[in-house]
C-alpha cells in the first residue's frame, strides 16, 4: 500500500535550493499542497517560479530563530509530511582538529538545533498518518578525510535524533536520508572537480542529482511501513 500525496500538506525547510527544492517539485508533481520555507524570501520566490503549477506557498523563516519558527510553523495548521533539509555553509566549517574553533563546532551543530526547533514546533500538528524526513550526509558513517571531525559528529547526531524521534512521535513515521555527494549549490566552489571525482570514483560513476534524493524522500513519505530507518542514497560511496 502506498500513501497518496494528493491534497496532503508537505512542509519543506530548506526548500529554496538543492535537495529541498527538488523535493518541493516532486511533491507538487504529486498534487500535494507544498509549503516552502527558508531564510531568504527572494530565493524562495525565485525557486517557486521554477515549479510548474500545483498548490505552492512560501514563507521566509530562519530555523535557528525558535520564536519565529513557533510562529511560522504554528500558523500552518495540519502537516502531513515534514522534510528537513536546511543547512548553511556546511562545508565551510571543515578544519583539522588542532585549528577547529568553538565557533566552527557550534556552526556545524546549528543544523541539529534548527531541526529540533522545527520538529518541536510542528509536533502537535503532525498528522498521525504522516512522516518526518531528515537529511544527513555520508560523513556520519564514513568521514572522508582530515577536517571532518565536527561535520561527521553533527551528521551522525541526525541519525540518533531521527531514531529517537521515530519512537517518540509514533505513529508518525520518522526517517533519515543519508546522502552521498550531490550536485547542489553546496559544491558550487568545486563543482567541476567534484563531478570528475564522482564519475571516476563512485561505483555508480555519476555525480548524484537532487532528484535522486527527492525520489528517496517521496518513497519515505509514501511507504506506510517504514520508520526509524536510514536510507542511504550515495552512489555507493559508503560501500567503497
Ligand atoms: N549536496 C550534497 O552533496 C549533500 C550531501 C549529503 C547531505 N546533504 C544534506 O542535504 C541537505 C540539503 O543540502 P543541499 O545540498 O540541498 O543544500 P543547499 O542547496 O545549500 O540548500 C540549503 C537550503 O537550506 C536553507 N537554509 C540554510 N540555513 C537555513 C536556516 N537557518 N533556516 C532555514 N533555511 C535555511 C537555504 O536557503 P536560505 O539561504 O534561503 O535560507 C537552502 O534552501 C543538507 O542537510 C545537507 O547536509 C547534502
Amino acid at each position: 500500500m502506498r500513501v497518496d500525496l494528493e491534497g496532503k500538506t508537505v512542509v519543506i525547510v530548506g526548500a529554496s535550493s538543492g535537495i529541498g527544492l527538488a523535493s518541493a517539485r516532486a511533491a507538487a508533481a504529486r498534487s500535494a499542497k507544498v509549503v516552502m520555507l527558508s531564510r531568504s524570501q527572494a530565493k524562495l520566490d525565485q525557486a517557486a517560479g521554477t515549479i510548474d503549477g500545483g498548490d505552492v506557498q512560501r514563507f521566509a523563516m530562519d530555523m535557528l530563530d525558535a520564536a519565529q519558527v513557533e510562529r511560522v510553523v504554528g500558523s500552518l495548521g495540519k502537516i502531513h509530511h515534514l522534510v528537513l533539509t536546511a543547512v548553511a555553509d556546511e562545508l565551510g566549517s571543515r578544519a583539522p582538529i588542532q585549528s577547529l574553533t568553538n565557533e566552527q563546532v557550534e556552526r556545524t551543530f546549528d543544523k541539529l538545533r534548527g531541526f529540533v526547533n522545527v520538529t518541536r514546533a510542528a509536533a502537535a500538528n503532525l498528522d498521525t498518518g504522516g512522516s518526518v524526513t531528515l537529511l544527513t550526509g555520508a560523513s556520519a558513517v564514513k568521514p572522508p578525510a582530515e577536517g571532518f571531525t565536527a561535520l561527521a559528529a553533527a551528521s551522525a547526531s541526525i541519525l540518533g535524533f531521527g531514531k529517537a524521534l521515530a519512537l517518540e512521535l509514533a505513529p508518525v513515521r520518522v526517517n533519515v536520508v543519508l546522502a552521498g555527494v550531490v550536485d547542489t549549490p553546496i559544491h558550487a566552489a568545486t563543482r567541476d572537480a567534484t563531478k570528475v571525482w564522482a564519475e571516476k570514483t563512485l561505483p555508480t560513476r555519476r555525480f548524484g542529482q537532487a532528484d535522486d534524493i527527492a525520489d528517496a524522500i517521496t518513497f519515505l513519505q509514501s511507504n506506510p511501513y517504514v520508520t526509524g530507518s536510514v536510507l542511504t542514497i550515495d552512489g555507493g560511496l559508503t560501500a567503497l
